[in-house]
C-alpha cells in the first residue's frame, strides 16, 4: 500500500508528493519539525508537540500555518487514511518557497508537510537487550532548545555510531553530555538517583522527557537535572534515553563500558512500563500524580 503524504492543502500518494526547491526549508534548514507517537491508531502527548511546535516557530519569527486545532486535524487524518496503528506522524513547517536570498522574504506562505511511518514502539527487540552508544563531539549550533530540521551533526554521530557497530551516540561538549543525537540521555547512580541535564538552549526540551518526569515523581524515583561527564556514565548503575520515537529504552554499554550488569536496570524497566501503560489509555500524561 502506497502511503498518503499532506502536502500544503491536499492528501496525495507518496510519488506525487512534491515541494518547490525553492522551499526555504530545503535551502536553508528554515524549517522546524515534530516526531508525535502513535499507539493504536491515537496521537501520544501531542497537545505538547503542538505547544512545543508554537515554541520553536515563534523562537524563528515564523508564521504558523494553521491553528494547532487544524494541525491536529490533518494529523489525525493521516493517521486514518494511512490506517497507522503504531508509528509515527511526522510534520514539518518550513518558512516557504522564495526566491533565495538569506534574509526573511516579506511574504512568503510557511509550507506544512506531514507524512506517517509505521514502527514497533511496544516491542522493539532493543527494549529487551539495551543499546549500545557511544559519544561524540557536540559540534552543533548553539539553539538545540528549537527543533529545526538543521540536524546534520546529528546525521554525522548516528553514523560515527553505525561505522563503530553501535546502535547510537551521545553527544558531548566541554566535558558534559548533553543529550544523545536524537533523544534526551539519562543515568542512574547506585541508589537509584536519576541525572539528566538542565533545560536550556544546549538541549531539545523532550516531550517524553517531561512526561517522564511526572512518572519519575509519581513513583518516588529522584531526578536530579544536572550535567553529567561520560566518566559519570560509565560508573552508572543503568542508563538510558527517552523520545517520541523510543519511549523510554535502556543503554547497556557506553563507548565500551558495560552499564550495570549489562542488562535492562530495573528503573528503567519500571519507567518504560509506566511510560507506555499510561500511553496506551490516555492522550496525555498531565493527570499522573503521586
Ligand atoms: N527527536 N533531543 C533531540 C536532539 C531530539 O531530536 C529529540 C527527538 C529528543 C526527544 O524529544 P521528544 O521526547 O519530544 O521526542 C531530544 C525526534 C524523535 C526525531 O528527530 O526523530
Amino acid at each position: 500500500m502506497t502511503r498518503t503524504f499532506y502536502v500544503n492543502g491536499e492528501y496525495v500518494a507518496e510519488n506525487e508528493a512534491r515541494i518547490s526547491v525553492l522551499d526555504r526549508g530545503f535551502l536553508f534548514a528554515d524549517a522546524v519539525y515534530e516526531v508525535t507517537s502513535v499507539l493504536g491508531g491515537r496521537l501520544i502527548d501531542n497537545k505538547n508537540h503542538l505547544i512545543r511546535l508554537q515554541r520553536s516557530l515563534a523562537e524563528l519569527s515564523m508564521d504558523s500555518p494553521c491553528s494547532d486545532d487544524e494541525i491536529e486535524a490533518i494529523q489525525e487524518e493521516l493517521v486514518r487514511r494511512n490506517d497507522l496503528r503504531e508509528g509515527l506522524v511526522y510534520l514539518q513547517v518550513s518558512r516557504g518557497a522564495a526566491d533565495r536570498d538569506f534574509g526573511f522574504p516579506d511574504d512568503t506562505t510557511p509550507s506544512l508537510v506531514m507524512f506517517t511511518q509505521e514502527k514497533n514502539l511496544l516491542s522493539s527487540p532493543k527494549a529487551e537487550t539495551g543499546l549500545s552508544v557511544i559519544t561524540v563531539d557536540d559540534i552543533r549550533w548553539q539553539r538545540r532548545d528549537i527543533k529545526t530540521v538543521g540536524l546534520l551533526a546529528p546525521v554525522l554521530g548516528k553514523q560515527a555510531a553505525k561505522k563503530a557497530g553501535v546502535d547510537d551516540a551521545w553527544m558531548v561538549e566541554d566535558g558534559y553530555v548533553t543529550e544523545g543525537t536524537s533523544n534526551n540521555a539519562y543515568i542512574i547512580d547506585e541508589n537509584g538517583v536519576v541525572m539528566t541535564r538542565h533545560l536550556g538552549n544546549e538541549i531539545l526540551s523532550g516531550i517524553t522527557r517531561e512526561a517522564v518526569m511526572k512518572l519519575s515523581d509519581a513513583c518516588q524515583v529522584q531526578v536530579i537535572e544536572q550535567p553529567f561527564t561520560p566518566e559519570q556514565a560509565y560508573r552508572a548503575k543503568e542508563a538510558f534515553i527517552t523520545s517520541a520515537s523510543m519511549f523510554v529504552m535502556p543503554v547497556v554499554s557506553i563507548d565500551g563500558h558495560t552499564i550495570g550488569d549489562g542488562k535492562p536496570g530495573d528503573v528503567t524497566k519500571r519507567l518504560r512500563e509506566l511510560y507506555i501503560s499510561i500511553a496506551r489509555e490516555r492522550t496525555d500524561f498531565s493527570d499522573v500524580t503521586s
